[in-house]
């Protein structure tokens, strides 16, 4: 008994250690040192990566620079809560709407741990144009896609509250009608009731 209790708890820190490495550890293309202090020297740089790999939470130094990567999924980066550098320059940006989550990220790290020169290469309206330098013109057509979002959103809401307005009329004919079912209800049982006794009366 008592060796099956031991079993099951080896078992159990092991597969909690398994999560816990497979949190920390190092994105397989990718190589890794661990700082004196603590965290990770996480460098990727030119390794012909397309995507940003998944990265460990403890990272604090972070090398991307030099691959093919065109875009960060939004919220990809919110993890690294203890990075006090990265470089990400040498990759061939895509600065079409998705590239505002980076843009934002990127300006929310101190300049002095972040040399900001991530170049746009598509679209062609922007090619080699820095990512701080671009501005609301720029992002134009992601204002577009905004307004149409907006506008789907004004005609749910429309839908929304014709909807309410059709329930309520119902709900309040509903409530006439069963008043005036309760009022007939009312009157015939208190003409019963009459009847009854009269008769019962006549009876006597
Ligand atoms: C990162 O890796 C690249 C390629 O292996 C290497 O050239 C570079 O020196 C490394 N950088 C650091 C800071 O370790
Ligand atoms: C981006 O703007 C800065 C000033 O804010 C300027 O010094 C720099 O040359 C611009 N970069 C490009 C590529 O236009």
């Amino acid at each position: 008994m008592a060796r099956r209790k031991i079993s099951v708890c080896i078992l159990l820190t092991a597969l909690i250690q398994l999560c816990n490495c497979s949190i920390d550890s190092c994105p397989g293309p990718c190589s890794c040192f661990p700082l004196q202090t603590s965290g990770l020297i996480v460098n990727c740089s030119s390794r012909h990566l397309k995507d940003v790999p998944d990265l460990p939470e403890i990272t604090v130094r972070l090398y991307l620079q030099n691959n093919l990567i065109t875009s960060v999924t939004p919220g990809a980066l919110d993890h690294l809560v203890g990075l006090q550098e990265v470089d990400m320059s040498g990759n061939p940006w895509s600065c079409d709407c998705q590239i505002l989550y980076l843009k934002s990220w990127i300006e929310s790290i101190p300049v002095q741990r972040n040399p900001r020169n991530l170049k746009c290469a598509t679209p062609n309206t922007v090619s080699m144009k820095q990512l701080e330098n671009l501005t609301g013109n720029d992002m134009s057509p992601c204002r577009r896609t905004w307004a149409i979002k907006c506008r789907k959103f004004f005609i749910r809401d429309l839908y929304l509250i014709g909807l309410t307005v059709l329930v309520l009329i119902l709900m309040s004919y509903v409530v006439r009608m069963a008043r005036k079912l309760a009022c007939r209800i009312a009157v015939t049982t208190r003409t019963c009731h009459k009847k009854a006794s009269s008769e019962s009366y006549k009876s006597k």
